[in-house]
C-alpha cells in the first residue's frame, strides 16, 4: 500500500503485518482511510493509530524539549535520524520543528505499517513537514551504518520498562505497544544495552547531536561519549544530549 508520494524509502508489507498482528491477536486493518491495530473486541474506530498525522495537526508549544532540541541544531548540515520511529509522535515535531529531511526507522512491520500510514495520511492533509519524512522499515543500527550522510541529529526513545512506583496504565497506544513488541518483562539492564548500542552508532555515524529520551529515574548508561552535555527534564521524562558537532566543524 506505498502512498502516491515517493517518501515511503523501504515498502511496508501490510501482508507481513496483518500476519503479524493477528499473532499477537490482535487486529490491523483500514477503518475510515487510516490503519489501525486494535483488540478484536474493541470496536472499529477505537484502534491505535500512526501518529504523524494527529502530532502536525496538534499546535504544540514553543518550548517543547524537542524542538528546542531541534532548534538548537542551527545550521549543522545533514538529516535528523529518529532511530526508534514508533507511532511517530517525535518524528512529526522534529519535522515541524527545522526544514530538514527527517529518517525514521521502526524495525517492527505493524508499528512501521502503523507509522507509515500515519505519514501517508498527513502528506494526503497537505501537511508540508511530512512530505520530508522517510519511514524505514527495518533495524536503525544497521540503516545507520548504511547511510553515507552524517545526521545532524540522531533521536532515541527505547521503550520503556515497566515503572515500579506507579500503578497507573500507560495511555493506550503505549500499551498495545509493549504488548505488541513483548516489552512487558523487559528489564532496565536490557534497555540499558540498546541505548549503548543506540548512542555507539549514532557516535560513529558522526552524528551533530544526539538525544535520549528516558524516564528522569533512569540511568544514562557510560560510554564513549562521555556525560550528556545538557539536559532537560520535564516531570515524566528526561532529553539527555551530547553536543558532537557544531555548524563551523561540519
Ligand atoms: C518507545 S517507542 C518510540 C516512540 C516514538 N518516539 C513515538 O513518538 O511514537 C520505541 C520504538 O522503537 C522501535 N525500535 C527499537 N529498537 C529498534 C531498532 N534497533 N531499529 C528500529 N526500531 C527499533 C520499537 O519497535 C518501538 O516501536
Amino acid at each position: 500500500m506505498a502512498g502516491p508520494d515517493s517518501n515511503q524509502a523501504d515498502p511496508v508489507d501490510h501482508g507481513a503485518a496483518i500476519e503479524s498482528a493477528a499473532t499477537a491477536g490482535m487486529v490491523l486493518e483500514m477503518v475510515d482511510g487510516g490503519l489501525e491495530l486494535r483488540l478484536p473486541e474493541e470496536r472499529p474506530g477505537g484502534g491505535v493509530r500512526g501518529e504523524i498525522e494527529s502530532t502536525l495537526v496538534r499546535r504544540l508549544e514553543s518550548g517543547h524539549p524537542l524542538r528546542r532540541i531541534v532548534h538548537g541544531l542551527a545550521e549543522t548540515p545533514g538529516p535528523v535520524v529518529d532511530l526508534t520511529g514508533g507511532l511517530g509522535a517525535d518524528t512529526a515535531v522534529a519535522a515541524a520543528a527545522a526544514d530538514r529531511r527527517v529518517i525514521a526507522f521502526e524495525r517492527h512491520p505493524v508499528v512501521a505499517a502503523l507509522l507509515e500510514d500515519g505519514r501517508r495520511r498527513a502528506v494526503a492533509a497537505g501537511l508540508e513537514p511530512a512530505t520530508r519524512i522517510e519511514v524505514h522499515l527495518g533495524d536503525a543500527i544497521e540503516g545507520l551504518r548504511r547511510d553515507a550522510i552524517p545526521p545532524a541529529l540522531v533521536m532515541i526513545d527505547p521503550m520503556f520498562p515497566p515503572r515500579r512506583k506507579s500503578s497507573a496504565l500507560p495511555p493506550k497506544p503505549m500499551q498495545r505497544l509493549r504488548s505488541l513488541l513483548h516489552r512487558e518483562g523487559v528489564t532496565e539492564t536490557e534497555v540499558d544495552a540498546e541505548v549503548r548500542a543506540f548512542l555507539l552508532a549514532a557516535e560513529q555515524a558522526g552524528a551533530g547531536r544526539i538525544v535520549l529520551k528516558r524516564p528522569p529515574e533512569a540511568i544514562v548508561p557510560e560510554t564513549s561519549l562521555g556525560p550528556p552535555t545538557f539536559e532537560i527534564s520535564t516531570k515524566l521524562l528526561r532529553w539527555s544530549v551530547w553536543e558532537r558537532r557544531a555548524a563551523n566543524d561540519a
